[in-house]
């Protein structure tokens, strides 16, 4: 039987095991080869001494080849994780090819790395950050199964836009087309009837053509619906499961963020109430931060970035004119220039990682509005049925899965958190 590398740091000087990994380090001294194993649970310092067939084996090793060795386990502490393995048997071995990754390719060319990223994701740094990935997802689950919320599955060939013509993507579908989804939340939409608290994690597509540091053009999507809920219900859900993935990464990757370089404090401050910012107000300081923004102007990329920068907390920004959110947003009766809508923003200027509202749950009210949008009924009709049957008031959200990762890692690029990123120009491997 063999250990995991962890396991193998854990044991009593003395103890024999049996390790398999794969050579992250490796340095000829004299009569020894040291190797640096890697396993998915972390390093380990193996001795190989001159004189043995291990040390043969050793010899002939590439970084990135494979091997099974036996050996016993000593306290040595300049060795990483504090002690070593003194090997006695390689069991098994495969050598492969020079291993094409070295650091000076890590320094000169971040395309280079993405061209070969099904070997890049083999680095401790990528490795830290899928673990990141595995307890967001994980925790984003936990979160909502407590709640009470029902996990669903919507399709992702559609017929119609959710997000806009603009960014979708055509796909020949047998003698017509059909387009890859943007977000599943009208079929969330429909399948509160059933089920009431519903949330979904699945990939959302944009053909996005800008090159931008947060926009991919598939992207991990975790959105929720819920009945009988309203705008200030559904940001307050959204905000309650960030603070949930936050607080679920500070207890469990604290080695992972170590190993990024990650300061924790911005992601303790996360765990307090967000602050509450409404659009009106925004517009009020980035004027007062002498920048250029009228009443109805987008809140885009810079906007962000100068209004995160004055809170260490995330902000959930409220009451977007109507112009400026998709068609399906309830507009406030008391105030109808402006949509019951909000987007969350993440601190250190990531900025926007969750987009929702209030939903129109009339069916005269959301016609008027989709042909106010310019669009047509037609392309709609099953979405204006459900307002035909028991309608109720309710609303959801979608939070970018990537984008929050990329905040909690403190990652510069989305690319950097996406095992096989998507985007304008690449769509391998
Ligand atoms: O704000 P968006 O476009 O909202 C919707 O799609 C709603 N239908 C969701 C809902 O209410 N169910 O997208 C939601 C979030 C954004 O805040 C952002 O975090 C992420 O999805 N997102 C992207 N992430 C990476 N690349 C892109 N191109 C993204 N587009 C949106
Ligand atoms: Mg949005």
């Amino acid at each position: 039987m063999s250990v995991s590398v962890r396991e193998a740091l854990g044991m009593p000087e003395g103890e024999t095991v049996v390790l398999r990994g794969w050579v992250y380090r490796k340095r000829e001294l004299r009569d020894k080869v040291f190797i640096v194993i890697r396993d998915s649970t972390g390093v380990i310092q193996a001795v190989f001494t001159r004189g043995t067939r291990a040390y043969d084996v050793a010899r002939t090793l590439n970084i990135e080849s494979s091997l099974v060795v036996r050996g016993g386990i000593k306290v040595e502490p300049r060795a990483p994780g504090g002690k070593e393995l003194h090997v006695t048997d390689v069991l098994w071995h495969y050598v492969g090819r020079p291993y094409p990754i070295n650091e000076d390719a890590v320094r000169a060319d971040s395309e280079y790395l993405l061209d070969i990223r099904h070997l890049w994701v083999r680095s401790r740094r990528f490795t830290a950050v899928l673990k990141v990935r595995h307890t967001v997802g994980d925790a984003i689950r936990e979160y909502f199964s407590s709640r009470g919320f029902y996990e669903v599955h919507a399709p992702t060939f559609i017929s119609a836009a959710v997000e806009g013509g603009a960014t979708l993507f055509e796909v020949p579908y047998f003698d017509t087309v059909a387009y890859l989804t943007q977000s599943s939340q009208f079929y969330l939409e429909a399948l509160i009837f059933s089920l009431e608290k519903v949330y979904t994690v699945q990939p959302s597509f944009r053909a996005e053509k800008s090159r931008t540091r947060r926009h991919l053009t598939e992207f991990w999507h975790a959105e929720a619906e819920a009945a009988w809920c309203d705008m200030d219900c559904a940001s307050g859900i959204a905000e309650g499961l960030i603070r949930h993935v936050v607080r679920r990464v500070l207890d469990e990757r604290q080695d992972e963020l170590g190993l990024l370089g990650r300061g924790t404090g911005a992601l303790e401050a996360a765990l307090g109430p967000f602050h509450r910012m409404s659009y009106d107000e925004a517009v009020e300081i980035l004027r007062g931060m002498g920048m250029d923004v009228r009443w109805g102007d987008d809140i885009g990329s810079d906007e962000e970035r100068a209004l995160t920068s004055k809170f260490d907390r995330p902000i959930v920004l409220y009451g977007f004119p109507e112009n400026l959110k998709a068609f399906y947003h309830r507009n406030d009766p008391g105030r109808p220039e402006v949509t019951l809508s909000f987007d969350i923003l993440a601190p250190e200027g990531y900025g926007e990682v969750v987009g929702g509202g209030e939903r129109i749950y009339e069916e005269e009210e959301l016609v008027g509005k989709i042909l106010r949008f310019g669009l047509d009924p037609k392309d709609y009709e099953w979405y204006i049925d459900l307002r035909r049957y028991g309608s109720v008031p309710h609303a959801g959200f979608g939070l970018g899965v990537d984008r929050l990762v990329m905040w909690l890692v403190g990652a510069d690029h989305v690319r950097d958190v996406v095992p096989f990123p998507r985007d304008v120009r690449r769509v391998k491997p």
